[in-house]
């Protein structure tokens, strides 16, 4: 890994997520992880596969998820598989957030109870941000925001005119239900788009604000 500001964030943030899983699962049989998708954690998920962690008590899932097929270019799931759960890090238990079911309309209620049965509240929650806003899958342009910022379902599927697919994503509710919350996030861009959102509160202008009001680890790097 380089010595550069975003190889360097991976690193504290690896740092910091391990220190929380360890402490978790002093007090707790098993411990989960929720991550997101993007391009932005990947220097993270392969400094944390390395970590000497007991791999086999820990739960992995994901915050949202593109309704494609789990081996799909642009599946969050195969971005995990590949880049997380790699050498002893592959003894994790992932859970993923598709099933079988040509919609997430159709599958949406197996994946909230899928998600449902994992030990919460999370260790730790890492959230991303689009230019946008949006985090996990609740984007501002979506109709179903509203719902996903209010219901108390584990997961609810959704759509996005600014999307390709349609996608699946825990609800604000569920993904309050964490010890720790963290956004990872890199470039000048999203750092003008986070002061944008600490100076208001529309959280359906933009998403991350559901956000500022529990303690959010911001881990950002230019
Ligand atoms: C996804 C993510 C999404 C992501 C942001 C930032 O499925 O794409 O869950 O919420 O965190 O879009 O993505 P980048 O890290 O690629 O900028």
């Amino acid at each position: 890994m380089s010595d550069s500001p975003r190889d360097q964030l991976a690193l504290q943030l690896t740092e910091a997520v391990a220190e929380a899983l360890r402490v978790d699962l002093t007090r707790q049989d098993n411990a989960l992880l929720v991550v997101s998708g993007g391009s932005t954690p990947v220097p993270f998920f392969e400094a944390l596969a390395a970590c000497d962690l007991p791999w086999e008590r820990l739960q992995v899932t994901l915050a949202d998820e593109r309704w494609v097929a789990e081996d799909a270019e642009d599946s969050n799931a195969r971005l995990v598989r590949e880049h997380l759960l790699q050498g002893p890090a592959a003894a994790a238990s992932f859970v993923s957030l598709t099933t079988a079911d040509a919609t997430p309309e159709q599958g949406a209620v197996a994946v909230a109870e899928r998600v449902a049965g994992l030990a919460w509240p999370a260790s730790v929650v890492i959230l991303g941000m689009g230019g946008d806003g949006h985090t996990a899958s609740l984007f501002p342009d979506s109709q179903e925001l509203p719902l996903a910022l209010a219901t108390d379902a584990p997961a609810v599927a959704v759509r996005s005119p600014s999307q390709p697919q349609p996608r699946i994503t825990l609800s604000a509710d569920r993904l309050h239900q964490a010890r720790r919350h963290v956004l990872h996030i890199t470039g000048d861009d999203k750092r003008g788009v986070l002061a944008r959102a600490l100076s208001g509160d529309d959280a359906r202008e933009l998403p991350i604000r559901a956000f500022l009001a529990c303690p959010l680890a911001t881990y950002w790097a230019p």
